[in-house]
């Protein structure tokens, strides 16, 4: 079904040179889909030429920030699908520089429905979302009707971002799907610091032979490995009903940290972790424990997570032993 659905097909990927824009443009280059990237590579943020390793032949890169409005109206004319992936994904960042993060996960995204609504309304676009606009659970697992009160400006903006697109659906009848993600882990992930996910630089610090930190430790969560996000991705891509709409990603499992860290310890065959109490600044963003109902999604689409969590950590491992030194 996702050959007759993308093949041939134009497919824009904002945010395409980061972890899960990259994945999702192997496997539609894999669907033979025309691939265009935007990705502005601001160094802080996930996106790595040596992501599109491979298919750097196949894909067409434009290096350009969601920010300028000019290169947006330009670059989603005459494309079948946007897949909007753009975005700063440190909380952290957003309570340090509020303004970055509102202007690239809230205003921008309103530079691209526009330019849409205007130049192209016949796209469909899928959002990447997170659960972190749900903010601390009030009752696990967590469903779509869960309230949205989100802990920190990542979380705000995000939900602002989300809700424009919901909005063009239902007011222009331009296409849109959001995905609401949660810990997203796999190959391409940022391992340099704990900007991305925090297990990347757990990944880091145990191939460096040095212990990593973890932070109380009981908190629950569910990770997603990137191939099922990629298939979330291109599911709600091509389908008519899941327009206007939003569903949880979830994982196969749900963790505590400190048992995810004894997990990815065994399946890397060593290394050591010392536990640590959360630091303030941190602990005030917290969202304690959180794992997701995915059932609207698999009950709407089909989907459900196909990787189990020690497998996942198997080939993150394995890739990073062989390609860590072009993610420092
Ligand atoms: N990875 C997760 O666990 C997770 C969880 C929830 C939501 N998400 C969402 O999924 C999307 C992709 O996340 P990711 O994990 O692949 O992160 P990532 O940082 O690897 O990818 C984001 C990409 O967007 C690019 N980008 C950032 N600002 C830009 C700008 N102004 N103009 C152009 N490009 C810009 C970055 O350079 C990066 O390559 C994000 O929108 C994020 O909020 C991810």
């Amino acid at each position: 079904m996702n050959r007759e659905t993308f093949s041939g097909r134009k497919v824009l990927i904002t945010g395409g040179l980061g972890f899960i824009g990259s994945n999702l443009a192997r496997r539609l280059v894999g669907l033979d889909a025309h691939v265009t990237l935007i990705d502005s590579l601001i160094p802080e943020y996930g996106g790595n030429l040596f992501n599109i390793a491979g298919i750097e032949d196949k894909v067409r890169v434009n290096i350009s920030d969601v920010r300028d409005e000019y290169s947006m109206k330009y670059l989603v004319q005459r494309q079948d699908y946007l897949f909007n992936l753009a975005g700063q994904t440190s909380h952290m960042d957003s309570m340090q520089d509020p303004f970055t993060d509102l202007d690239i996960n809230a205003k921008a995204q309103l530079f691209i429905l526009e330019s849409c609504h205007k130049y192209n309304p016949d796209i469909k676009i899928v959002f990447a979302s997170t659960r972190q606009i749900y903010g601390k659970p009030e009752y696990l697992p967590v469903d779509e009707k869960h309230p949205l009160r989100p802990v920190d400006i990542n979380g705000v903006n995000k939900l602002a971002g989300e809700w424009y697109h919901l909005l063009y659906n239902d007011v222009y009848g331009i296409r849109t799907s959001v995905l609401r993600l949660t810990n997203t882990i796999g190959p391409r992930m940022r391992v340099k610091d704990a900007r991305q996910t925090f297990l990347g630089i757990w990944v880091r610090f145990l191939l460096e032979r040095k212990p990593f930190e973890v932070w109380d430790g009981h908190q629950l969560r569910d990770f997603t490995y990137v191939d099922d996000a990629v298939d979330a991705f291109l599911l709600v891509a091509a389908a008519d009903d899941a327009n206007g709409r939003a569903f949880n990603l979830g994982g196969d499992c749900v963790i505590s940290l400190k048992d995810l860290a004894d997990l990815l310890v065994e399946v890397n065959g060593g290394g050591e972790y010392i536990v640590r109490k959360f630091p303030p600044d941190r602990k005030r963003i917290d969202i304690g424990d959180y794992y997701a109902d995915y059932s609207l999604f698999r009950s709407t689409l089909g989907w459900e997570p196909k990787v189990p969590l020690r497998e996942a950590l198997g080939k993150i491992l394995q890739y990073y032993k062989q390609h860590l030194d072009k993610y420092l």
